[in-house]
């Protein structure tokens, strides 16, 4: 009876060994362990046996085939069902690579992202911002920034006159500078405010030059407003924007509507310098028009090109690029 009992072990250790589902362990467990398994009828035969020696050595063989096989049947179980469990999470993965096929997204133009930079600097400095219309009459444009209609400094800039007035005195206006008037006439100072915007102007396009570009022009009015509020708020600026190894000067100049005026550049941590736009004083005669009394208030002005910064900032050659709506250029910024 021993060789069977060991004969039945092997056999079911084989069969556990190469059963790959759990239904099969069971229905081996029932059929070796089970009420009516192998194991359970060779038990129930053991009375048959003559001598008690025989009957203690078949018992032990009996319970160790049996132990065998219920821990063989309890470590393929895990295997399997661990490996049931890998399969499962396999099958249940979501594939999120389909969300990397989206369009590419756009995204804003140089141009304005430098308009929306120099608005955040000068948010920060404790500006505000203004805007004014593009059409603009003569007396905005030219006549209340102290260019009256004979004044040799109107011709210096292009102008494009609109046919709406026959007088020519509705034009698109060729600077921010404008912007200023219309300010002071609505609000009373003191006044800190920058003031974004398209301009036009008769030219040619060329490598540094378009008929339509963008300025920011600052106008500060209040109390006691040196030159000096005017070269800190440059300087400051200059730092803000560019970076705090730039550093700015101012160089005496001659505007209409600011007096004394400057240019101001800014200098390159390499040394170099670049022009970057016009500031100054404001002109009494520009405070007596829009009627601010110019022996109480004092203030000064800056305007400079937007398109000039952005092509600074990138290294751009030719400003035409930026306009010419090849995206493999523009979406390079
Ligand atoms: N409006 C001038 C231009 O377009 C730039 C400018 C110069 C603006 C001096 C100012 C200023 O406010 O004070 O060339």
């Amino acid at each position: 009876m021993i060789e069977d009992v060991l004969a039945a072990r092997d056999e079911a250790l084989i069969a556990i060994a190469a059963a790959s589902q759990l239904e099969l362990l069971g229905a081996l467990d029932a059929h070796y362990l089970g009420k009516k398994g192998v194991f359970t009828t060779y038990k129930a035969s053991l009375g048959a046996l003559t001598t008690v020696d025989e009957k203690r050595a078949a018992g032990q063989a009996l319970n160790d085939a049996g132990q065998a096989v219920s821990s063989a049947l309890a470590l393929r179980r895990a295997v399997i069902a661990s490996a049931e469990r890998v399969l499962r999470l396999g099958a249940e993965r979501i594939d999120l690579t389909e969300a990397m096929a989206r369009p590419a997204r756009g995204h804003a133009h140089l141009v304005t992202q430098a308009w929306e930079r120099l608005e955040d600097v000068f948010i920060g400095l404790g500006f505000q911002i203004a805007e004014g219309p593009e059409v603009e009459t003569d007396f905005h444009n030219f006549e209340a920034l102290n260019m009256p209609p004979s004044h040799p400094a109107r011709s210096g800039f292009d102008t494009m006159f609109t046919d709406y007035a026959p007088d020519g005195t509705v034009l698109l206006r060729t600077h921010t500078s404008p912007v200023q008037i219309r300010v002071m006439q609505t609000i009373a100072p003191p006044i800190y405010m920058v003031m974004p915007g398209r301009v036009f102007r008769r030219d040619t396009p060329d490598a540094t030059h378009m008929p339509v570009f963008h300025q920011i022009e600052g106008l500060v009015v209040d109390r006691n407003i040196t030159m000096a509020h005017l070269a800190g708020t440059i300087d400051a600026f200059t730092r803000a924007f560019f970076g705090g190894d730039f550093t700015s000067r101012l160089r005496p100049n001659y505007f209409p509507f600011t007096e004394p005026s400057a240019e101001f550049d800014i200098q390159r941590p390499d040394g170099t310098w670049i022009e970057l736009g016009g500031c100054g004083m404001v002109h009494p005669n520009v405070l007596r028009a829009v009627g601010l009394d110019p022996e109480e208030w004092s203030g000064f002005a800056f305007g400079f090109g937007i398109d000039r910064m952005a092509r600074e900032r990138h290294g751009i050659d030719d400003i035409r690029d930026m306009y010419s709506n090849d995206i493999r250029f523009i979406e390079q910024f």
